[in-house]
This record gives structure tokens, sequence and C-alpha cells, in this order.
């Protein structure tokens, strides 16, 4: 068959590699999934609002609708921008998509010509990297610290190369890092991407979940020259399975979008889009955020009293404030992917970092998830993988 050259470009997830390893063997505790904690979607809630949508809504639900999106949702959405992210702007700015992956396809369809740049954090996600690989896109990991970007070496990169597009970002609770950018460096960033013809990809998937500290401010709230196309999501908020998200932009941003979704799928789930709008409308979202909140961070404080209290010394790790993600690094010359076998064999998995990474990546480091296991788990699990780091980390 005569394929495109896209399909060259396309990239077997490593993560997936390991999801296969560890589905062969029953029983693991897995610090290695990427999901939400089922137990969390509101099971009641979504039955209510699922069945007024059919009862009242139903020849607008099981119709086609606007390739933008479902209208009221839209409204409803550039409300909430404007009160919780401090965005200001409209329902014109809003693109209902499926997940915020199709937004970042949906980017990486409108800026990246062939052997365009894309700029990421170093380590960034995977599924970022990966939407943009089909279009040709070249990748450079900007040197990232504890407070986001590190400006000089981002500046140096822009002059540099002209050909940068997109500077693709997580500033809160970034997949795989936990990190979230400090308000300073946000306003730095902005600072520096404004004398520059790039976009800033903002993909916010777990702003909302933070557990402890003060909340920042979007990029796309300090975004004064419309360079900013921020993606939102209910994935982790409510639940992925109904694959409703969002892009909040410039409305030329939006209106490509439009034209774009027009071949692609004409319009996002329109049922999943009313469920969405009406558990917004005749339910309690903030307070159901809240509920995730403290158990993600009764887990999350459940792995780090392990790391802090039975951990090897030389493993470095971030303490995360919100999200699902922590991150480890082993001593320098370690190889997290040669541990992963002898870890599973014991009963926990992980994912090793280094797929995370647009270039090549750093071996010794680990991405930990809090959210799949119980806490019971946790406990189990760390105090097994304690006891194999103490073994290996001499
Ligand atoms: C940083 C980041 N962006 C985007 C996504 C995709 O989320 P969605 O379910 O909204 O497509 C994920 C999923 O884990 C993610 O971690």
């Amino acid at each position: 068959m005569r394929y495109s050259i896209k399909m060259d470009r396309l990239k077997a997830s490593a993560i997936r590699a390991v999801q296969k390893k560890i589905v062969s063997k029953p029983g693991v505790i897995s610090f290695a999934a990427g999901l939400p904690d089922p137990d969390l979607f509101p099971m009641d809630d979504l039955r209510n609002a699922t069945l007024n949508v059919i009862d009242n809504k139903g020849k607008t639900a099981f119709q086609y609708g606007l390739t933008k999106g479902y209208a009221p949702l839209l409204e409803k959405l550039a409300e909430r921008m404007n009160e919780k992210e401090l965005v200001k702007c409209t329902k014109d700015n809003i693109t209902i998509t499926t997940g915020s992956q199709q937004g970042l396809s949906l980017a990486a369809m409108m800026f990246i010509d062939e052997g365009d740049i894309v700029l990421t954090e170093s380590p960034s996600y995977l599924g970022g990297i990966n939407a943009c690989r089909p279009y040709g896109a070249a990748f450079m990991g900007v040197d990232t610290d504890d407070e986001g970007m590190v400006i000089a070496d981002l500046e140096k990169k822009l002059k540099e190369n002209d050909n940068v597009k997109i500077i693709y970002v997580i500033p809160n609770f970034q997949n795989p890092t936990g990190k979230a950018w400090s308000y300073n460096r946000r306003k730095e960033f902005m600072e520096v991407v404004n004398k520059y013809d790039v976009v800033v990809v903002e993909d916010n998937p777990y702003g909302e979940i933070r557990f402890k500290g003060e909340f920042i401010p979007s990029l796309k709230s300090l975004d004064t020259e419309n360079k900013v196309m921020y993606l939102g999501s209910f994935s982790k908020i409510l639940c992925p399975g109904l694959r409703v998200a969002y892009i909040c932009a410039d409305i030329e941003i939006a209106n490509y979008a439009e034209k774009l979704k027009e071949g692609l799928d004409l319009q996002c789930n329109q049922f999943a889009q009313l469920q969405v709008y009406e558990y917004m409308t005749t339910c309690d979202i903030e307070k159901h955020i809240e509920k995730i909140q403290l158990l993600y961070k009764e887990k999350c404080d459940a792995m780090i009293e392990h790391i802090k209290n039975d951990f090897p010394k030389c493993i470095k790790y971030t303490d995360p404030e919100g999200g699902m993600f922590m991150w480890l690094e082993l001593p320098e010359g370690m190889d997290a992917n040669s541990l992963l076998d002898k870890s599973i064999e014991r009963g926990v998995a992980f994912i090793p970092g280094a797929p995370f990474y647009a270039n090549d990546g750093a071996k010794n480091t680990i991405r930990l998830n809090f959210t799949v296991p119980s806490v019971e788990e946790i406990h189990k699990g760390m105090k097994i993988f304690s006891d194999l780091l103490k073994e290996v980390c001499k």
C-alpha cells in the first residue's frame, strides 16, 4: 500500500508497551497508568443528567449540531474561563474538541509545516509530541527547572531558530513531572514570547486539581497579544470517556479550528456535550472537584511519605501541589528501563521517564502515577519499590 509519508513518522507509545507488560502479570500494583480514579466519577449525577438530556432534549442531543460546539456549552465555558481562569473571552473564542488531544492535533495541523520546530519542556507530554509528529515537526527541548521553562534557554532557542512555530507547555502539574510554573516565570515567559511570531499551546488538563498551595493564573490570562491557544478538558475533573474538551483562543484560531473540524469530524459528540452541559447546570461541579482534590492529596501524601522515609537519599523527587503524577531522578548512570522488569516481577509497575523527552531523554528518570491505586495499594507498592531501590542504589 502506498501510505503517506506521515505514516512513517508515527511512533508507538512507550507507555502502551509498559501497559502490555503489566496486563500479562495480574496483581501488579500499577503506578504506570495515567488515568483518573474511576471511583470518583459522579455516577448518580451523570445518570440523572443523562436521563434529563434524553427525556427533555433528546431531539437536540441525537441530531447534528454546530461544528464549534453546542452553543449553551460554549457560553458556559466562556463564563467559566472568565470567572475561574481570569481569561477575558466570549463564546466566540471557544471551540469544543474531542479531548484536549484533538486540540493538540488541531494546533499541529494549523501551524506545522515540514521541518518547523516545536519547543517543549524537558520532559513533556508524549501525546503532545506525537500529535505533531505526522506533520514533520522537529522537536527541541527547552531546559526546564522547578519554576518552569528556563527563560535564557528559551530565548536562545527562539533567537537561533526562526522556524519555531509552536511552544508547547503544561504549566500546571505537568504530565509527567507534576511540576507547576511559578507566577514570575509565567510573566517572564510571556514577555519573551511576545517578541516572537510563535503560538503558545497551553495545555491545562490538571490546573483545577490543585490540592496544595495558591492558585497561579494561566498563561492565557497573561496573554496581551493573543498568542496563547489554551486547551481545557473535562477528562480529569469529570470523566475522560465523554471526550469533551475545549480550546480557548483568538477568533482567527477558532475559525481555523472550525474549518479543520468540518473535514475531520463535522463536530464533537453532540450527546456528550449535552451531558456535560446538563451536569454543569444541574450539579455542583466545583464541589465535585474539591472531592477529587481531597482524595488525590491523600494519595499523593501517602506516596511522598514513603519517598521521604524509605527511599535512598540519593533519589530526587518532585512534591506536586496537584495533578496526578510525580517524577523521580535516580543517580546518574542508572537506567530506569532495566529496573522495570525486576520491579514488575516483584509486583510494582512504573513508567521509565526517557520517552517523555522530545529528543534524547534522561534514562535515570521515572514517572509515578498516584491516582489509580488505592491508598492501601500505594503503601504496599511503595514498600516493595523502596526495598528494590535500596538494593540497586548502593
Ligand atoms: C498533558 C496532557 N494533555 C492532554 C491530555 C489528553 O487529555 P484528553 O482526555 O482531554 O484528550 C493528557 C492526558 O492524559 C495530558 O496528560
